[in-house]
């Protein structure tokens, strides 16, 4: 993005920039000198600072084993301990921790003080049923106290969680539990969204009669409906009663830094998603110092993030950094629009969020309403308590930021675009709201101690102002530590040899030649976002060949989307002669729900088409950057000469 006339600059406001934890750009300067300075040195110090040891770490970065890197390896943790007794001991066991509100409004509010008393509950539950240090458990469970509970209970006994989100499906649920060999599915009857009653546990019984999942012993049930649900005795355990007959305290597992915290599954470039292993040490310290410096949170914040814990904003950003930090959150139950498209700020209003921070798809979809309907506009609501606002996820377009600048900050609250990715455990590239000079589009500048770069295929620099590849030059603590199960695969997607041993991010950028401010163009590889959520072309592709009946073959690609930022399309050919009409739409919907039932409604194409081929080179290969243009209904302009089959092109951009 260049600096021209038009490019407007947002300071940050003086009177939030003179409180806030980095107070103008002199002191973010001062960060960045200090990492560069003494890399591992600025880390410890930060380490020392927010994280509470049970035996201080006296190595900081091992890079012995490179790319497999450690941090503080010596130092043994927990992080239950660190996000709840460490607050109690502080004096905040009243504080409130979680303000959760139910998808048909009903709040409840648990303070520091309960919260640590159900995490032990749960967490001796656990332990009475045999689950050790170092197991699996899966979380499949909806926007709740309870799966913040489940996730630090695990937390607190050294198990690895693997939280799965309710809207996958009971097949991507079994491939999970299959490859993290899970123990233990924690789940609750049904989830509660849009007024609607949503099955979790028969997804979950479903995919336990799958093969490949006979290493889970028992499911645990959290009542969430009290919808009728199937029963298996001898497996199927009520978390209510399990938990009455535990005892509260439960002293917490110290284990080392690098012990695995969590696995998250996301889609990569090709195959199977791949379960992403974060650490204990470095992931916490990322956590918590993102928390506290991007978001400024303070002691009387009211903090506010829309993800769902399924996903890893929901995991750093509700479940850990906050609570690390003795914070104040809202956990929602619902969707942004139930029972209207202004519930949003409703809830702002009524909870005096002062921190807001979701995705640009919600705001998309929630501006298109607001111009609609005046009753649903943000101007209907007092938004007065907003100080800092968030967006993470995607690339938010200019127009959408403008609009949430002005009215949903009423012009005075900075927007902190958060660059990161599942694999980078917290921020990476980011505005902090007291130091930094706000582009619209551009996430701006690296977090300090991130070494966050662009640079060409041979891994050398490209200058400002010329596109490249986004790569981080050197470990930080909240990186990814492998691929579970598959080391070789962790290195390969992201340490290719040719990148200098750089840490491949997958995504391209670009640095402002007079800022070097970056702005993110997209993924690089194979995978899409769909409304912020990732999805690999070949993990869909796979779903739809895997429908034998019908289809032949499948190649997918993403095309820009107004709302959801990506849509998903599909071209196919059928094992039949290609349909038409409403054949061609009745097919179409078939595959959609076949896809739904693979992976998940997320994964369903939006634009399916049909052809009796795809076009292809002679010497077999797809050419998707046809596919892309088709898709996205533009002329074919580029050279079609090496293609077999030409004709077919006609066919792929008819849309049913
Ligand atoms: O393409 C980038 C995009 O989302 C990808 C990471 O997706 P996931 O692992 O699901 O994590 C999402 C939540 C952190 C990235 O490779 N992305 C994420 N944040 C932004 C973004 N693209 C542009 N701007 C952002 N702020």
């Amino acid at each position: 993005m260049s600096d021209t006339a038009e490019t407007k600059l947002y300071e940050p406001p003086a009177a939030l920039a003179g409180q806030a934890h980095v107070s103008g750009r002199a002191a973010y300067d001062k960060l960045v000198a200090e990492a560069e300075a003494d890399y591992e040195g600025y880390w410890a110090r930060l380490a020392r600072e927010l994280v509470t040891w049970k035996t201080p770490f006296t190595q900081v970065l091992d890079q012995s084993d490179a790319p497999f890197f450690k941090w503080f390896a010596d130092g043994t943790l927990n992080v239950s301990y660190n996000c709840l007794d460490r607050n109690i001991e502080r004096g905040l066991g009243d504080k409130t921790a979680i303000v959760f509100e139910a998808d048909d409004g009903a709040v409840t509010k648990v303070t520091y003080s309960e919260l640590l008393a159900r995490v032990g509950k749960l967490a001796n539950a656990l332990k009475a049923r045999g689950v050790k240090k170092g197991d699996r458990v899966v979380i499949y469970m909806p926007m709740s106290i309870e799966g913040v509970v489940a996730m630090q209970a695990c937390a607190r006994i050294g198990a690895t969680h693997s939280v799965v989100f309710g809207g996958f499906s009971a097949q991507s649920l079994r491939d999970r539990i299959e490859d993290a060999g899970a123990v233990m599915v924690i789940t609750a009857d049904e989830q509660a969204r849009g007024g609607k009653h949503l099955p979790l546990k028969s997804i979950v019984d479903e995919a336990l009669a799958m093969p490949g999942t006979g290493s889970i012993k028992d499911v645990i049930v959290y009542k969430r409906t009290g919808g009728n649900i199937a029963w298996k005795d001898g497996r199927d355990l009520w978390l209510h009663e399990l938990s009455a007959a535990a005892p509260e305290h439960c002293e917490p597992e110290w284990v080392g830094a690098e012990h695995p915290l969590f696995l998250l599954y996301t889609s990569g470039s090709t195959g199977k998603p791949k379960g992403v292993q974060h650490s204990t040490g470095g992931y916490l310290l990322h956590a918590a110092l993102t928390t506290k410096w991007t978001f400024d949170l303070k002691p009387d914040d009211v903090f506010w993030c829309t993800a769902d814990i399924g996903w890893v904003t929901g995991h750093t950003y509700i479940t850990y950094g906050p609570l690390a930090l003795g914070g104040t959150e809202i956990v929602f139950e619902g969707v942004p629009t139930y029972p209207d498209a202004g519930r949003f700020w409703k809830m702002i209003e009524r909870h005096k969020v002062t921190i807001f921070y979701t995705a640009p798809t919600a705001i998309r979809s929630l501006i298109k309403a607001a111009e609609a309907n005046d009753a649903v506009h943000p101007k209907s609501f007092d938004l007065s308590s907003l100080r800092i606002l968030g967006s993470v996820g995607e690339p938010i377009n200019p127009a959408a930021w403008e609009w949430y600048h002005l009215h949903v900050g009423g012009g005075r609250c900075p927007i902190v675009d958060t660059f990161w990715q599942t694999e980078t455990g917290g921020h990476m590239i980011t505005p902090l709201p007291g130091a930094t000079t706000l582009v619209p589009g551009s996430c701006t500048l690296p977090f300090p101690g991130i070494t966050a770069a662009i640079v060409d295929e041979t891994g050398n620099d490209v200058p400002n102002g010329q596109g490249g590849i986004l790569v981080v030059k050197k470990p930080w603590p909240s990186m990814i530590r492998t691929i579970y199960g598959d080391p070789e695969r962790f290195k390969k997607s992201y340490y290719p040899p040719e990148l200098k041993g750089y840490y491949l991010a997958g995504d391209g950028a670009i640095r402002d030649e007079k800022t070097g401010y970056f702005t993110i163009t997209g993924r690089i590889d194979d995978v899409l976002n769909v409304s912020g959520h990732r999805m690999g072309t070949m993990e869909i592709e796979s779903a739809l060949v895997s429908c034998t009946d019908l289809v032949a073959e499948a190649a997918v690609v993403g095309r820009p989307d107004e709302t959801t930022g990506e849509a998903i399309c599909a071209f196919v050919v059928l094992k039949r002669p290609r349909p038409t009409g409403d054949e061609a739409k009745a097919i179409a919907k078939q595959l959609r729900d076949w896809v739904g039932k693979e992976i998940g409604p997320i994964a369903k194409p939006k634009d399916i088409r049909f052809g009796d081929n795809l076009p292809k080179t002679r010497s077999g290969k797809i050419m998707r950057r046809l596919l892309r243009s088709l898709a996205k209904g533009e002329a074919i302009t580029q050279d079609t000469s090496t293609l077999e089959n030409p004709a077919i092109l006609d066919q792929l951009a008819q849309t049913n």
